[in-house]
């Protein structure tokens, strides 16, 4: 032990790009204000088997364009553990922590708020691709998987044009469109489906007949952005895609291939499905992310030493704030329908 001050930090939930952006600025900020830093690995699991590590300034340097989280992630949640909460409050004291920045979406933010509510010290950072946490314009993570899903859009729509084919990409977002939303909309995608909008037999029926519209129109062809969590209304069985992950206690419905064999069936015009699945997850994060990363870091420190606990940070317009964490926790931010109406101004 240095006598320094300490806070820890740790990764919940699904990884994204930006994360180790996040890391980086808010372990160098806190050194510069004299704490010392420890990584608690594999999120709240590092607590329950003590796996930490000291990150000093060597340790965060170099990784400000890497993908993932240095620290390592799970979903396990102290919640759900037999005596995982006092696992977690034992690990606090035993390291001689001041305080814990907890880099996570609506899930581990969720158990965060309630760790908080029970007197632990802790400060929020908001990072998924999913970009569904609330109180925040964005999120860590989701203009990178926009930028991915984009970028494999506009590749589909080359082969499509070839091909006078229906091209759709199913992409991740969990119960939210908002990848699909944003991605469908750069790349001018004929129609874009969201789970925030039912896929009722009659929205089905439409999207065929524009379908076949745009066909007759010299075997043009069509691109269709599909976000997982859509639900075909008759669909029955389908299970919460994030959910899967627990050994993938159900097997994910691919709501990708359940659009394409319909439109293939009612319309006939030869049509092919990809999904992004975890491509849009993994890799270097884009400057914007890593820009909000940094930002959201050094916010954070500030909190800490303010000793602002309880709080998260949060993009609003152009400002870098700070929101309580219980207007966050056990709520999901759906699509903004003023931009998916945009979007659709140019379907079909
Ligand atoms: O929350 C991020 C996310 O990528 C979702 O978009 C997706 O549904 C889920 O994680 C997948 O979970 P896992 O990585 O545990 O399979």
């Amino acid at each position: 032990m240095t006598g320094k001050k300490r806070i820890g930090i740790l990764t919940g939930g699904g990884d994204c790009p930006g994360l180790n952006a996040a890391i980086r600025a808010t372990a160098k900020t806190a050194i510069q204000t004299g704490y010392e830093v420890i990584g608690i690995r594999n999120a709240w699991e590092g607590f329950f088997n003590e796996e930490t590590e000291v990150l000093d300034s060597a340790k965060t340097s170099g990784i400000i364009d890497r993908g993932g989280t240095i620290l390592g992630t799970s979903r396990i949640s102290p919640l759900r553990v037999e005596n995982g909460t006092q696992l977690v409050f034992d690990g606090f004291e035993k390291l001689g922590l001041e305080a814990l920045v907890v880099l996570g979406g609506e899930g581990t933010l969720s158990v965060a708020t309630k760790l908080f509510e029970m007197g632990l010290p802790v400060v929020g950072i908001p990072k998924t691709i999913d970009n569904d946490v609330m109180e925040t314009d964005y999120t860590i993570g989701f203009q990178t998987a926009v930028q991915i899903a984009t970028d494999a859009l506009d590749r589909l729509r080359s082969t499509a044009a070839s091909h006078h084919r229906v091209m759709l990409l199913e992409v991740m977002g969990r119960h939210t469109g908002w990848i699909a939303t944003y991605s469908g909309m750069a790349n001018g995608a004929d129609a874009i489906l969201i789970p925030e909008i039912p896929l009722s037999e009659e929205r089905m029926e439409q999207l065929c007949q524009m379908l076949e519209r745009r066909n007759r129109k010299n075997r043009s062809f069509s691109i269709v952005v599909v976000a997982e969590g859509t639900k075909l209304e008759r669909e029955s069985g389908s299970c919460d895609p994030a959910a899967a992950s627990n050994g993938r206690e159900c097997r994910r419905e691919r709501i990708g291939e359940a659009v394409g064999e319909i439109i293939e069936r009612k319309t006939g015009l030869e049509t092919r499905v990809s999904s992004l699945d975890y491509i849009q997850r993994g890799g270097t994060p884009v400057a914007y992310d890593r820009n909000l990363a940094i930002e959201f870091g050094v916010k954070a420190t500030r909190l800490v030493k303010e000793e602002k606990y309880g709080e998260m940070t949060a993009l609003k317009g152009n400002s870098i704030i700070a929101i309580p964490l219980e207007k966050v926790a056990n709520r999901i931010k759906e699509v903004n329908m003023k931009v998916y109406k945009v979007a659709e101004l140019f379907f079909g």
